[in-house]
């Protein structure tokens, strides 16, 4: 049986949850609708970042109920950032979207070239002050790691020094890649997988995320 927790290495939060489990299992399955696996990838991603935000920082505001005035609590700091790597990120995007609307949003494009297999760089575009901000990377597949650990580089690079990479699936060899690399970046998840084959895909896995959720081939 498996029970209902997170377990938590201090570099990887395996998030067991039996609704993120459950939701996982249907988005695996190949039957499954464009229109379903988004709608499960969505109410993932609010799951998931509940756990991810789960040490935002708080403070107290002076507010009154009709009752009396209070110190309630309010978050503290600024505004955080959300970076989607594109394209598959965007899956992840709306759902926590709706949970904080007032983050920020920023895209990290990158395609890998097929003579040196190494990430390239088409697009970048993040919030400012980045250095002031929680950074929540996200990208549903960190299979190879290539590509999370090249856009939390340019993160790094863009003053980042807080950051979180949240993923719905992970290969073993990914998570090795990031520790190594960002051995600071927090990685959350909501499996492990058992490996990768031999074209980079997370074996059992979904499949491509990208293709599943936009309906492409
Ligand atoms: N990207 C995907 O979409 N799926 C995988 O299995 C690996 C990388």
């Amino acid at each position: 049986m498996i029970t209902d927790h997170s377990t938590a290495d201090g570099h990887l939060t395996h998030v067991i949850h039996p609704l993120v489990q459950h939701k996982l299992t249907l988005m695996r399955q190949t039957a499954t609708s464009t229109a379903v696996f988004r709608q499960l990838l969505r109410e993932i991603s609010q799951l998931l970042a509940y756990e991810v935000t789960r040490n935002l920082p708080l403070t107290t505001e002076r507010i009154d109920t009709p009752i009396q005035p209070m110190d309630a609590p309010v978050l503290d700091g600024k505004k955080l950032a959300l970076v989607s790597i594109l394209r598959a990120g965007n899956g992840l995007l709306d759902g926590i979207l709706e949970l904080i609307p007032s983050a920020r949003v920023g895209f990290v494009g990158l395609y890998r070239d097929e003579e040196t297999l190494k990430p390239v760089q088409y697009y970048f575009k993040v919030p400012q002050s980045l250095e002031d901000r929680m950074v929540i990377a996200v990208d549903p597949m960190l299979a190879t790691g290539n590509s999370s650990v090249a856009a939390i580089d340019l993160l790094k690079q863009a003053g980042a020094t807080n950051i979180r990479f949240l993923c719905l699936l992970a290969a073993p060899e990914g998570v090795a890649r990031m520790k190594d690399a960002h051995p600071d970046v927090p990685i959350i998840t909501a499996a492990v997988d058992e490996k990768l084959n031999d074209h980079g895909y997370i074996v059992p896995g979904l499949g491509d995320a990208g293709d599943r959720m936009f309906g492409t081939k």
